[in-house]
């Protein structure tokens, strides 16, 4: 009997912690969607994404920097030789001025981690083309 009840706890763990789990990174995405509007006077994302007064941010996760052909970059961006990744991207955002100095990116910073890791999660999901990733 005890055993049975061990059993059944464990699979009743087993089923629902996945799903769980999806449910926290849900969340995430969706207050890095809210997060999002901080950008969105300045950029786009998603399908059909255009330039605003910054570049599209579409396909970022691995992204150069600078790498948007039809977006007037000042030197500083474009010569950072930074590439957009987790790591890379969550430093910036802290700071941008600090990260690249000189940026024309007038944006003073998010400065709360969890925000931070929330617009990552955001972010990364759109590929060059702005289509979610599968
Ligand atoms: C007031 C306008 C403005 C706001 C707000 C803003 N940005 Fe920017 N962003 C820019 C501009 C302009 C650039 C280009 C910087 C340059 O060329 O020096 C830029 C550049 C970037 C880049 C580098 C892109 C590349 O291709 O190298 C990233 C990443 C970025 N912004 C992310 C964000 C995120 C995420 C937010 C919101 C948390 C945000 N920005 C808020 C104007 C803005």
């Amino acid at each position: 009997m005890k055993n049975t009840l061990l059993a059944a706890a464990t699979l009743i763990a087993a089923t629902a912690l996945p799903a769980m789990l999806q449910k926290a990174a849900a969340q995430d995405v969706e207050k890095g969607q809210r997060s999002f509007n901080k950008c969105l006077p300045c950029h786009a994302i998603g399908p059909g994404a255009e330039n605003k007064v910054g570049p599209e941010l579409n396909g970022l996760d691995g992204r150069h920097a600078g790498a948007v052909a039809s977006f007037n970059y000042s030197e500083p961006n474009k010569n950072s030789g930074l590439v957009w990744d987790e790591a890379t991207f969550k430093d910036y955002i802290r700071s941008p001025q600090a990260k690249i100095p000189g940026t024309k990116m007038a944006f003073a910073g998010i400065t709360n981690p969890q925000e931070i890791d929330d617009l990552w999660a955001y972010l990364k999901q759109f590929d060059a083309n702005g289509d979610i990733k599968k």
